[in-house]
């Protein structure tokens, strides 16, 4: 019986990886990306001289504390005020020199060697309990929260650390505190081949509990979080490990969620002083016809809306995968708390003791208790034995929306939070914040057709192995926990979306737009009719009636001032379009018309073209996103006089919203022209371009050729000889010109693809300067300083993600 299922199981896997190989996933983009230090998206980042490695995060009930687990230290913050976290408190906790010395001795090096503090719990009014690595010698303590210092036990022996705190600060581990007795998940060695799950700190007629040794409970896992549903009176552990019931695969990993009932107290002879409830369960997060994301990396818990039933409760988790396919990304699954108890209230595997393979129960099998049922204290020798074997699932946990809730774009992610946003009309939104290895947070609203992710704020300068998320509901802010700090990371910033329709189109259910104000606002802070249409994002329909639009969905068109470009003939001409957003598809215009791209580049929202009498005039840059057009910038292109131009202002009606985004436009556009600014390399080359002349000739010829072509197609009653040798030479023509257009192609895309240490040489090197010359307001170095300067808020999307996101266009 093990066997067919088993070579029926290796089948539909070879199947699974057969056809996942070939797919290919759409992702989500972040709308709006916030470099660090942008200033469209503030946040704080608390230091201490000293502390570092803060990457144990604990809120006090009250949400007026968070408690800081760091290096050789442990802190109570204040953050009432959210923007401005102040250190109330501090214990140093650290390892003696001795210490210190017999863990170098071990071979560990002298870093890992302080105090990480992994355990930090609230247990009742008057104490908490904290762990840490103590020189890979983990100890722990209680602490007093009045004082907030360290109590020596009345026999001055530290409190045991071994099973409740990791020895090496790179393993991980989960605890938590449920009725003053603690719940751990961690491993119990040094080298962390020990896994135990266990309670401790029981009293009275309760007794401290932990895992039989039995093999098979848990196989070389890694624990990732822990969660207590009082609904279910059940502690849950998340973690991954070895998936023995697919022993036909190598190290094949699953995620796993595994309960205890906190009523537990073991067994009377049989299991005695351990767990008599423990059960596990696979978490598969996959999508219909691919390779399972099945390595679990980080689970949050949200609790089910305010009248729903508590089985609505949700688990959102992120997983990356094991196979090479998905190795750069992460998915995002959600189990509902339902379908977990579902599954621990069917069927389980049979563990067979003498091969220790797995296999279905069929009728041979007798089932003489149910596994994973709390109260099992009382039971017989006889039932505990049969629990004892009977702990694996039998069905796996599918997600809730039998899906992935959202596949990181080429990145993957580490920790996650989840919360419920009412937006404007009532309804409930959920909201995750993503934290992706890199550093940036994500901000995702999940909707109906899928997830958007409407902002990427970077708050790391640079990746951790270690870091923590944590979400203060009731604060409104987002703690991140790293070695660089603290950073309080408001979850949202309206007052960046400087219109109606850029409120709309962010889609976050925080913001809307006031019209009284005219601002983008906190939707709370909105008295009468917030603008806001998280489901659609439909900013023509929504923001109509404050605008003035124009047929197509064009809007603010008369409105845009527009910027004055003087510009030599023969010059190389380059205009910026100010993007707002990544999900915005930009085109250039000129009286409504397209430009030819033989004269044309458009890359990158830049447009570049060779000024000649033909070509001066007035450009619109469009952004069209989610079927809403709107001007970003008008520019005047026009031939330089001797005398210094003014830019004048063109008295034009500004309509409410674009007042506000107009100051944006401009100022990009006035440094972008600038062949002829400050930059003395720079111009040089743009002027030694534009005489050589190389491109400007061959452009120009191909677009009367091609255009005459088709003038003489379209009369037919010439000479079919003369119509073929002509159209013979406009071919050949067309076949250098594509030539030439290729070799240019190929030097814009060189320069696009940020290879920040060539652009070096280029400046040094004075042969490539002639073909670089479009190049001298490359994307790399200045942009990212342009996203910084305060004039231009909505310029942080596109540029600094570049380097970044690997998957934008190029
Ligand atoms: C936190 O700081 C505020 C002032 O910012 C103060 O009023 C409050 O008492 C402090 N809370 C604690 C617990 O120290
Ligand atoms: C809190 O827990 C500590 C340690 O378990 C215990 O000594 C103390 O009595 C408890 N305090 C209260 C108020 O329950
Ligand atoms: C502690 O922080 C340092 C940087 O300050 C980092 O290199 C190290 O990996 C961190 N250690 C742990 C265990 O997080
Ligand atoms: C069940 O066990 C408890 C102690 O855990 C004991 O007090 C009680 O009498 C037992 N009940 C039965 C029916 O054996």
């Amino acid at each position: 019986m093990a066997s067919t299922q088993q070579s029926f199981l290796t089948g539909s896997l070879f199947i699974i990886i057969f056809i996942s190989s070939s797919r290919c996933h759409a992702h989500a983009v972040p709308r709006v990306t916030f470099p660090l230090e942008s200033p469209g998206r503030p946040f704080t980042v608390f230091t201490l001289p000293g502390v570092y490695n803060a990457t144990t995060l604990l809120l006090s009930d009250d949400e007026e504390t968070l408690f800081v687990g760091a290096r050789d230290a442990v802190l109570s913050l204040n953050i009432t005020n959210a923007g401005h976290l102040q250190l109330s408190k501090k214990i140093d906790w650290s390892p003696t020199n001795e210490e210190l010395g017999a863990c170098g001795m071990k071979g560990t090096p002298e870093m890992d060697c302080p105090n990480f503090v992994r355990v930090l719990q609230v247990l009742n009014s008057t104490h908490m309990f904290a762990c840490g690595t103590f020189a890979f010698s983990p100890r722990c303590s209680f602490i007093d929260s009045e004082e907030f210092t360290l109590l020596v036990n009345p026999s001055g022996k530290p409190e045991e650390g071994r099973g409740r705190c990791p020895y090496n600060p790179y393993h991980k581990n989960t605890a938590i505190t449920v009725g003053g007795e603690l719940y751990t998940a961690t491993v119990a060695d040094y080298r962390g081949n020990r896994p135990v799950i266990s309670r401790h700190l029981s009293e009275g007629d309760r007794v401290d509990m932990k895992l039989d040794d039995t093999p098979g409970w848990l196989e070389d896992p890694t624990f990732i979080s822990s969660t207590y549903i009082p609904s279910e009176e059940k502690v849950y552990f998340f973690f991954s490990e070895m998936g023995r019931e697919y022993d036909f695969v190598d190290k094949f990993t699953v995620s796993r969620i595994a309960q205890v009932c906190t009523s537990d107290v073991g067994g009377q002879r049989t299991l005695q002083r351990r767990w008599t409830t423990f059960a596990k369960a696979q978490l598969l997060c996959q999508a219909k016809g691919e390779l399972p994301y099945n390595v679990l990396q980080d689970m949050t818990t949200l609790q089910s809306a305010e009248g729903a039933s508590k089985e609505d409760t949700l688990f959102y988790g992120i997983f990356s995968s094991q196979w090479s396919v998905n190795s750069g990304r992460s998915a995002v699954c959600v189990f509902s708390l339902r379908e977990v108890k579902t599954v621990f209230s069917g069927n389980y595997k049979v563990l067979n003791r003498d091969t220790l393979k797995w296999s279905r129960r069929t009728g041979e099998h007798e089932k003489i208790a149910n596994p994973g049922e709390c109260g099992l204290h009382n039971a017989t020798d006889n039932v505990l034995r049969f629990v004892k074997e009977n702990f694996l699932a039998d069905k796996n946990v599918a997600p809730a929306n039998q899906g992935l809730a959202l596949v990181s774009p080429e990145q993957r992610y580490s920790n996650i939070a989840a919360q419920r946003v009412k937006g404007a009309n009532g309804k409930e939104y959920t909201v995750l914040y993503l934290l992706t290895e890199s550093g940036y947070l994500h901000k995702a609203v999940l909707l109906k057709d899928g997830a958007h992710i409407i902002e990427e704020i970077q708050v790391l300068k640079q990746p951790h192995q270690v870091k923590n998320l944590l979400l203060s509901a009731s604060k409104g802010t987002v703690f991140v926990g790293s070695s660089e700090g603290v950073a309080s990371v408001p979850v949202s910033s309206c007052s960046h979306y400087w219109s109606c329709a850029e409120c709309v189109l962010a889609r976050d259910p925080f913001c809307a737009w006031d019209f009284t104000q005219r601002v983008c606002a906190h939707v709370s802070s909105i008295k009468h009719q917030p603008v806001q249409d998280v489901d659609g994002g439909n900013a023509l329909n929504v923001c109509k009636t404050f605008t003035t639009l124009l047929p197509r969905g064009r809007s603010l068109l008369p409105g845009t001032p527009s910027v004055q470009v003087p510009v030599f003939l023969k010059e190389v001409v380059r205009l910026h379009c100010p993007v707002s957003s990544r999900l915005a598809s930009l085109h250039w215009e000129r009286h409504r018309g397209e430009l030819s791209p033989n004269i044309y580049i458009q890359e990158d929202g830049i447009l570049s073209f060779l000024a000649t009498p033909t070509t001066l005039g007035s450009y619109e840059c469009q952004a069209t996103e989610n079927g809403f057009t709107q001007t970003l910038a008008v520019y005047e292109v026009r031939q330089k006089q001797d005398s210094t131009h003014q830019p004048s202002a063109t008295p034009t009606t500004l309509s409410p919203e674009n007042g506000r985004q107009a100051t944006s436009p401009p100022t990009k556009p006035e440094t972008t022209p600038g062949p002829k600014d400050e930059k003395p390399m720079t111009q040089k080359s743009t002027t030694s371009t534009a005489t050589s002349t190389v491109i400007p000739s061959s452009v120009h010829v191909p677009e009367d050729g091609s255009t005459n072509m088709f003038q003489r197609e379209s009369s037919t009653s010439y000479l079919k000889e003369l119509v073929a040798v002509s159209v013979l030479l406009v071919i050949c023509i067309c076949a250098l010109l594509m030539v030439a257009a290729y070799n240019l192609r190929k030097s814009y895309r060189s320069r696009t693809v940020p290879h920040l240490p060539s652009s070096h040489q280029d400046t040094e090197g004075g042969t490539e300067q002639e073909r670089e010359a479009l190049r001298e307001n490359s994307p790399q170095p200045d942009k990212h300083h342009g996203q910084k300067s305060p004039n231009t808020p909505s310029n942080g999307v596109s540029n600094g993600s570049n380097g970044h996101l690997p998957n934008i266009p190029i």
